[in-house]
């Protein structure tokens, strides 16, 4: 581990009234995924630390943010946006702090998922892709298949799966979240 002498110093970006710094724990796990990567692929560590950010920040990424981590990893803006934009676990603009997300894939479609998805989004007072007022619940855009197929229907509620889901088990976990 590298400790906050020999990390590379912070890089600060300003756009649009927006000033971002990497955190020295950013930066610390960013330098960590790093060090498992020959010193000319930083970008093998890009999916992580994208991943880090993105905690830091409520959930979600701001041009800004993928700049600074463009510029810590010297990497061209666009390879971030590209990356950020591609995969369905970065958010780019801000959402609740309960990411819920309901597998309606083919096999959790053919066990009932959309049952769920109608039971939660009438429950919720929101459409998929939407947060809840409140802040609390984010209902996220339709996932591909979540590898726990047999056990459909299900979904991920932060890094948790719930399996063979019923609208009452939906209820208990969704009034569970803080
Ligand atoms: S189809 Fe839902 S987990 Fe695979």
């Amino acid at each position: 581990m590298m400790n906050e002498s020999t990390m590379k110093a912070p890089i600060k970006v300003t756009i649009a009234n927006e000033v971002v710094e990497l955190s020295a724990h950013a930066r610390e796990e960013i330098d960590e995924l790093l060090s498992h990567f020959p010193a000319d692929q930083k970008k093998s560590a890009l999916l992580g630390a994208l991943n880090v950010v993105q905690h830091e920040n409520n959930g979600f990424l701001t041009e800004g943010i993928m700049i600074a981590v463009a510029e810590y990893l010297d990497l061209a803006k666009i390879e971030v946006y590209e990356v950020a934009s591609f995969y369905s676990m970065y958010e780019l603009k801000p959402v609740a702090r309960n990411n819920v997300a309901i597998c309606t894939n083919i096999c959790c479609m053919l066990m009932g998922s959309q049952t769920i998805v109608d039971h939660v989004e009438k429950k919720l007072n929101i459409k998929i892709g939407e947060s809840t007022e409140d802040g609390r619940i984010y209902l996220k855009k339709e996932e591909e298949c979540l590898a726990a197929c047999a056990g459909g229907p299900m979904m991920q509620v932060n890094h948790v799966y719930y399996e063979k889901l019923t609208p009452e088990m939906v209820d208990e976990i969704l009034d569970g979240l803080e």
